[in-house]
């Protein structure tokens, strides 16, 4: 029987609470699908930090190396500056293990959770594929003369071949394995701001040298504030978007919000063949935190993407399946903190429609 181990950092606020409906849910399609996985807990966490002063030590990065996929809940809290721990657990994995692609799919699964007029789940149902390991995310910068009034405040945005090639080949090998809608062809938006920031015109020769290889795979480009423009006018014209981490980041909280809510969108950090992190794309929510209301599906559904990734399709499809089945239904009247249904419930609902399909 195959068995996976798996890294668990629970994290901040709603964190270990999405988390723990995840393994939930994880464990109710391993039984039945018949595979096996060992879960290896970490505490890194901000409370960790402001308890012992410690981050990420360097030979746990290497510890993460030897999993097969990591599960993270959120990172981040009020009595600790703002980023430290999220540089060190979230950016120290993305980094640390080189996980250059931010997949983040953008799918609505029911009608009414989507806060535009007249758009159904065919409209909505494309993918961004975040590059994140480079940008403005680099790290390289600084402050001179801080707290004057002198100050300078630097930061470089890097983008180099290779990134920027890996994640538009990425993007393009998607696009040519996505299932399709209709007759449409398979599309790759480029999303830059190659007219203000003209370096980013790196993008574009990368992406043109990509899609050399992929004739039947349709190219497409939006500057990223007609991006969000199109986003809500015509999200149906999106397949494939591959985009800056910066940008990324940007674009897929106002997708959450097109598939109804932070509560239900999921993100992979992949590394194609090594390992790779799972997590929703909500933050640590600390109004919400401890108080069981949290929407665990975004979580859900990093498991699913999780699965996915470990080649377990079938119980990826399942997690999928169920998300998808519940949302439907009509019983979860929105994927946010005020659905009137708790965190522990919400996750329970998934687990007994996986067990009765
Ligand atoms: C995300 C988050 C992170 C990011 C933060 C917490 C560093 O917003 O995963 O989208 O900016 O990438
Ligand atoms: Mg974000």
């Amino acid at each position: 029987m195959t068995s996976y181990n798996i890294g668990v950092l629970s994290g901040d606020g709603i964190g270990p609470e999405v988390i723990s409906e995840a393994l939930k849910t994880l464990a109710a399609v391993a039984d039945l699908e018949g595979f096996q996985y060992e879960l290896v807990e970490y505490p890194y966490n901000s409370e960790h930090y402001l308890k012992t002063k410690e981050l990420v030590p360097d030979r746990v990065i290497d510890e993460w190396r030897t999993l097969d996929a990591i599960l993270l809940g959120a990172i981040g809290h009020p009595d600790v500056e703002p980023g430290l721990v999220e540089r060190s657990v979230i950016l120290g994995l993305r980094f640390g293990l080189d996980l250059y692609i931010n997949l983040r799919p953008i799918k609505l699964y029911s009608e009414h959770l989507c806060p535009l007029k007249n758009k159904t789940p065919e409209d909505i149902d494309f993918i961004v594929v975040r590059e994140n390991t480079e940008g403005l995310y680099s790290q390289i910068g600084g402050h001179l003369k801080k707290n004057t009034p002198d100050e300078v405040a630097l930061v470089n945005g890097v983008y180099t071949w290779k990134g920027c090639e890996r994640a538009a080949r990425y993007a393009f090998e998607l696009a040519s394995k996505r299932p399709r809608r209709g007759d449409a062809k398979p599309t790759v938006t480029l999303v830059d701001k190659a007219n203000a920031i003209r370096p980013h015109d790196i993008w574009t020769r990368a992406f043109a040298h990509v899609a050399e290889d992929f004739p039947e795979v349709k190219t497409d480009h939006a500057y990223v504030d007609a991006c969000c423009m199109w986003m809500i006018k015509n999200p149906e014209w999106f397949d494939v978007i591959v985009t800056t981490n910066l940008f990324g980041d940007i674009i897929t909280d106002l997708g959450a919000m097109l598939q109804g809510g932070m509560g239900i969108a999921a993100s992979g950090n992949i590394h194609p063949g090594q390992t790779s992190m799972f997590e929703p794309i909500h933050g640590s929510a600390p109004k919400y935190a401890g108080k069981n209301v949290a929407c665990p599906l975004g979580a859900i559904s990093a498991v699913g993407m999780m699965l996915d990734f470990l080649g377990e399709t079938a119980a990826a499809e399942r997690v999928d399946g169920t998300v998808g089945d519940l949302l439907r239904s009509g019983e979860v009247p929105s994927v946010d903190a005020r659905s009137g249904i708790s965190t522990s419930a919400m996750g329970s609902m998934v687990v007994d429609r996986i067990r009765k399909a």
